[in-house]
């Protein structure tokens, strides 16, 4: 044997090894990623479900306007300093406006749109909903501040889109 052929044989052997340890590396890359994947899947399943539960439900955009409850435009006593409102959105206003809340009240937002995409935000609040025709999403805020908060649409929706603002005003709280 000379030497070039020993040479030779070495560095096919040293290929071979070099890509076996590649394989094996990229497979256990592969097989975490894959654990990892299938672990993210099944907790996320586990905590909510395959669909995301919501209390939102389906409405009819060209109905939305004239019909209760959207068409009541009030707040609803629901509890114990807790209230409902279902909050239209459509160009380029939101109803009811201006909405008068006790303080201390938690309220519970159903918002839709009658038209086109707006956006739900209170400035100084955490309510940040997008407003979609066809679906009603919703949002619960306890208001522990009296005050007077905009609605803001955060959504450009046309030519009237920064005009588009609504009021909240908390009540403050009587004290007897
Ligand atoms: Cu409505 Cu922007």
């Amino acid at each position: 044997m000379s030497d070039t052929t020993a040479q030779s044989e070495f560095e096919d052997a040293f290929h071979k090894a070099a890509e076996r340890h590649e394989r094996i590396w990229v497979f256990i890359a592969m097989l975490l990623l894959s654990l990892l994947m299938i672990g993210t899947l099944f907790f996320v399943v586990l905590d909510y479900g395959v669909v995301v539960k919501t209390d939102g439900y389906h409405t009819d955009p060209a109905a939305v306007g004239a019909t209760a409850p959207f068409a009541d435009a009030a707040l609803v006593r629901i509890g114990p300093n807790a209230y409902s409102v279902h909050m239209l959105a459509h160009l380029w206003a939101w109803t009811p406006s201006p909405l008068h809340v006790p303080q201390g009240a938690t309220i519970t937002f159903y918002v839709t749109s009658a038209d086109v995409l707006h956006g739900f935000q209170v400035a100084g609040t955490t309510i940040n909903v997008t407003a979609v025709p066809g679906i009603t999403g919703s949002v619960t805020y306890t208001f522990a501040h009296a005050g007077t908060y905009n609605i803001i649409c955060n959504e450009y929706c046309g030519i009237g889109h920064q005009s588009m603002i609504g009021r909240i005003i908390v009540e403050p709280e009587r004290r007897t």
